[in-house]
């Protein structure tokens, strides 16, 4: 009986991806009250092993798909939009890793943007406002790059996302795109980026780095979970959307039907 309430409980949140998406992520602002949660991406384990401060070494994995994604073009001097920034762990990473000239994070939780604005206030040149992924905002002469983590898989027009995207990036200018797909979808999903008029210069699948990660920092995520989660029913959630071992995502990424990519898009010049 109890397995068979956790099945429905499973099918209910993969049903529902993005209307529980964003109660899921302000619940996390309200039970996190230790700040320990500051990235929400599954995480990324490569040969590199970042150095981080003993304040940021629990948000290893996350952080790590982050540098991941920053090295693969000079961030250097760089005006950056990140949509989809969450509690602001990667952008803040960023900002002071990679010597950028302005980050601005932005994100539709109005919880994650207060969080952002006030435990990174000291970082001069990182910025975070509320803004939705389909009216982002503008800057003179357009942002040189947009980064965006796990997030454009469930927003409700991702194709119209694309467009915004296109239109607020300077001639020249990078987008850093990180995303699970199912595996029958990649095809449909970088058409759709080259009809918006995207050159796509590299598509990377980092699934193994993905799932490597997961394994390794399922431990710290399951005792997080038992500290947040009073009920059955949030744990269960919560397993699910981390993609804790033996959830939908977790399987699906074994057995590739799901895949995650990074793909590297340029504006053309
Ligand atoms: C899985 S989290 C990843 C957060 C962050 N990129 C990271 O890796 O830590 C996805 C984020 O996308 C945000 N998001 C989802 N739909 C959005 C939308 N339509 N506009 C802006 N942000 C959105 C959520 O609020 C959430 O913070």
């Amino acid at each position: 009986m109890e397995s068979y309430l956790l099945l429905i409980i499973e099918k209910i949140i993969l049903t529902f991806p993005r209307q529980l998406n964003s109660t899921f992520f302000n619940l996390i602002s309200f039970f996190d009250k230790d700040n320990q949660v500051r990235t929400l991406n599954y995480g990324f384990a490569g040969k590199l092993k970042i150095t981080l401060s003993k304040d940021e070494e629990s948000l290893r994995f996350g952080l790590q798909m982050y540098h991941h994604v920053a090295s693969k073009v000079s961030l250097n001097n760089k005006k950056i939009l990140e949509v989809g920034c969450g509690r602001g762990g990667g952008a803040s990473y960023i900002a002071k890793t990679f010597k950028v000239k302005s980050y601005l994070g932005v994100d539709f939780s109005s919880s994650a943007i207060k969080f952002c604005q006030k435990y990174y206030k000291n970082q001069k040149n990182l910025k975070f406002s509320f803004a939705e992924a389909h009216n982002l905002p503008r800057v003179r002469g357009g942002f040189d790059i947009l980064i965006n983590v796990e997030s454009s898989q469930t927003y409700h027009d991702e194709v119209g996302f694309f467009k915004e995207v296109f239109k607020i990036l300077k001639k020249g200018g990078y987008f850093l795109l990180v995303t699970p797909r199912a595996s029958e979808k990649v095809d449909p999903l970088i058409n759709d980026l080259k009809d918006v008029g995207f050159q796509v210069k590299n598509v990377e699948d980092i699934t193994p780095n993905v799932i490597k990660a997961l394994d390794i920092d399922s431990k710290r995520k399951a005792s997080l979970i038992r500290q947040y989660a009073p009920s059955r029913f949030l744990k269960k959630s919560m397993e699910i959307f981390s993609a804790m071992p033996g959830t939908y995502h977790y399987n699906n990424f074994k057995k590739r039907d799901f895949v995650y990519l990074l793909k590297i898009l340029q504006k053309p010049t």
